[in-house]
């Protein structure tokens, strides 16, 4: 029997653009799904009854190739469908607990991905970043490409003190990115020129994180906002949240993730002015 977690994780810029090669930066989040893998000659996988979780398997199962085992959830600290990443952790989990209970001796980037295999299943057409995410954790830089996945970690110059706000909103990141590329097939220009705009926000992100230039990352994060919400993926419940966060002192909000609710982002001065803001939250919406 093996047993192995994969964490959660939140973007920091650059989603949505990211399916179509932007590069994208995102971070793990220390909240982990633990799963249990046996071998087993009648497979019996207790991840519930969705469709969507039973296809994802049957195309993990596929990937690598094994179908004698069986798994469970044994704990789960990643509220589904949230856009902590849950479903890309669950099934980097699961690879990495199968690859220890056959011995496939899979690194973090075989383990992502036969994940992303699955990822297909809930989310279409995803760059990879969840579950590149879920599989490396830390600060990553990613970005789609047509020879796969090109991975680098961001080089973070001074503390970031991020506050993760759930607008309690559940959102679907499939439905998301169709909303997007809806806006994209119907307003090409627009979006190459939006697109392109979200791109240099990423490459002068990834320059200030370096630095430690905090002020400057919140006022990339307003802009990227801006961008995220003229490709139609902000919900009111996001804009309120955002709008919240800056009247208390955030130095840059967005949403993170696929929109149309989910979590938010707010940056702060210190962990100070962090606690503040989840202590000003505390009763409207869940954060940390
Ligand atoms: C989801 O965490 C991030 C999106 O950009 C989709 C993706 O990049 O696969 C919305």
């Amino acid at each position: 029997m093996a047993t192995a977690s994969a964490n959660g994780k939140t973007i920091f810029l650059g989603e949505h653009f990211s399916v179509y090669g932007t590069r994208i930066i995102g971070f793990g989040v220390n909240k982990k799904i633990t799963v249990e893998a046996l071998r087993s000659p009648t497979m019996a996988v207790e991840f519930g009854k969705d469709e969507k979780v039973i296809l994802a398997i049957e195309a993990v199962k596929r990937y690598l190739n094994i179908d004698n085992f069986s798994a469970r959830i044994i704990a789960s600290e990643i509220p589904i469908g949230s856009g902590l990443g849950s479903s890309a952790a669950l099934m980097v989990a699961l690879v990495r607990a199968i690859s220890g209970e056959f011995g496939l001796g899979l690194d973090d980037a075989g383990i992502s991905a036969a994940a992303y295999e699955a990822e297909k299943i809930f989310h279409g057409a995803p760059s990879g970043i969840d579950n590149t995410l879920a599989a490396c954790g830390g600060a990553v830089i990613f970005q789609k490409t047509a020879l796969g996945p090109a991975v680098a970690q961001a080089g973070i110059g001074a503390p970031l003190h991020l506050v993760l706000i759930d607008t309690g909103i559940e959102k679907e990141t499939l439905k998301m990115v169709g909303i997007v590329r809806k806006f994209k097939d119907g307003n090409e220009f627009e979006f190459a020129a939006i697109n392109a705009e979200a791109g240099g926000l990423v490459n002068a992100a990834i320059e200030n994180l370096q630095r430690g230039n905090t002020a400057k990352l919140g006022r990339l994060m307003d802009k990227n906002q801006e961008l995220l919400a003229r490709i139609g993926v902000s919900h009111p419940e996001n804009d309120r949240v955002i709008e919240l966060a800056r009247r208390q002192g955030a130095l840059g909000a967005k949403l993170v993730g696929a929109g149309g609710g989910g979590f938010c982002a707010a940056l702060m001065e210190s962990r100070e002015a962090g606690e503040n803001l989840v202590a000003a939250l505390d009763g409207k919406y869940k954060s940390f």
